[in-house]
């Protein structure tokens, strides 16, 4: 089967967002047009990085209607699955280079109601996640190593954009690109396929969150 592209878009992450007035940096990226939130979950242990949990999504969920696209970086993510989609995430995305069996992983998202996604390192090859391109609704191919906002793009892993767009055709789940997306480099995520780009800090690092969000998705359209 076919599968169409959808129109591209950012998704601002809120890794750079002010954690004192949640509530408002939401509001002002969803009246800037953004249709989903990316929610970057770090457990210091996969990444060297700490940040929130399901306590905090599920107070995110009672201030928005959006898409929550819930991005694990953590060990034994299986343990968590639950939690994350009793919290309100709509997708919930798994690092392939875990240790794990990931088509177990994947079926127990879609049976809790939620989207199942699956990332992939700058560094990992493409082929890690050839098996389960058929099992998969969301692919995030990460552009800098995680556990930070406001790194440099890696441009190379933007190859792995391209490849996955053969298998979309085919089996319809979105590509989504994470890290270093900003003005500069945006067009070039989108040029390669992407149809999400997450931005973090090159909307809430910058003093207008809603003007960039709203320069950033017009680069794109
Ligand atoms: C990094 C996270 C990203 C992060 C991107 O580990 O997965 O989602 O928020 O931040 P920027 O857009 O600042 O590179
Ligand atoms: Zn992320």
């Amino acid at each position: 089967m076919n599968h169409k592209k959808p129109i591209p878009q950012v998704v601002p992450s809120l890794l750079s967002a002010d954690f004192t007035r949640l509530k408002d940096c939401i509001r002002i990226v969803e009246k800037a047009g953004a249709q989903r939130l990316h929610l970057d979950v770090m457990d210091g242990h996969f990444v060297p990085n700490i940040t929130i949990g399901p306590f905090i999504i599920e107070a995110i969920r009672r201030t928005t209607t959006l898409h929550l696209e819930t991005h694990l970086m953590i060990t034994n993510a299986d343990r968590f699955l639950k939690q994350f989609v009793d919290a309100g995430s709509d997708t919930v995305i798994i690092h392939v280079e875990s240790d794990r069996a990931l088509h177990t992983d994947l079926r127990a998202i879609k049976e809790l109601g939620a989207k199942a996604g699956l990332v992939l390192n700058p560094q990992t090859e493409f082929e890690k996640v050839e098996p389960y391109l058929d099992e998969i609704d969301h692919l995030l191919v990460m552009t800098v190593n995680p556990g930070f906002g406001g790194q440099q793009m890696i441009v190379g892993a933007l190859e792995k954009v391209r490849r996955a767009q053969v298998w979309q055709e085919r089996y319809g789940f979105l590509i989504e690109v994470d890290g270093g997306v900003n003005q500069e480099t945006i067009a070039l995520a989108a040029s390669a396929g992407a149809d999400l780009l997450v931005a973090g800090y090159a909307v809430f690092g910058t003093g207008r969150p809603g003007h960039a969000l709203r320069s950033l998705n017009w680069q794109i359209k």
